[in-house]
């Protein structure tokens, strides 16, 4: 079994969003409550692989997305911004880690802190001086992962809602 960490290339999506919306689907992340419909939650998740994809097409500047390979098929990806607004406001490029994803049938493999360490290689390659990513407090593998790699936990928060209509 051979991994490779390359560049997203144009023919990968379809895999990257079937793997994103079966891997995201067990977290409440970004909001995205248990008591919405599982199909547009997934949907959700598809849609994220789709802007990314694209911009990535278009050759957005300060987008940065790779692929995890096992012998040749896509198994996972990674999506990294340097944020210009942050960059400005605080006089350092700031990056963020926005989505980091392994298919579920391969986790516990070292897929995920692969994609992670070529993040890091790509951040600085970007000059950024400063990282941050966000994920459920609950999901241990991520934050395992993100503090293999020099992540500290500087913040915990809490998404509040409730359903208006019957
Ligand atoms: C988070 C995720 C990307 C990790 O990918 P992975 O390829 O399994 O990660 P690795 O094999 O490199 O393992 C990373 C760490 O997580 C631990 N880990 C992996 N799977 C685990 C599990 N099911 N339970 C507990 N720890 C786990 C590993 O032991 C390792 O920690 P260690 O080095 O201290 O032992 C993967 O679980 C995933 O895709 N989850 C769903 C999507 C997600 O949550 N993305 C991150 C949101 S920001």
């Amino acid at each position: 079994m051979t991994i490779t960490i390359d560049n997203y290339r144009p023919g990968d999506e379809e895999r990257m969003k079937d793997i994103a919306a079966r891997a995201f689907s067990r977290f409440t992340r970004e909001g995205l409550d248990f008591m919405l419909p599982r199909d547009k939650v997934e949907d959700a998740f598809r849609e994220e692989v789709q802007s990314y994809t694209r911009r990535a097409q278009e050759q957005t500047e300060g987008l940065g997305v790779f692929v995890a390979r096992r012998d040749g098929q896509v198994v996972g990806h990674i999506a990294l911004v340097v944020n210009q607004g942050r960059s400005q406001q605080f006089g350092m490029k700031w990056g963020i880690l926005a989505s980091l994803v392994v298919d579920p049938d391969y986790h516990h493999q070292g897929i995920g802190t692969a994609l992670i360490k070529r993040a890091m290689e790509w951040f600085r390659e970007q000059r950024c001086e400063y990282v941050e990513v966000s994920t459920d407090q609950n999901n241990i593998a991520a934050i395992r992962a993100y503090e293999a790699a020099g992540f500290r936990v500087i913040y915990s928060g809490l998404t509040l809602s409730q359903k208006l209509s019957d």
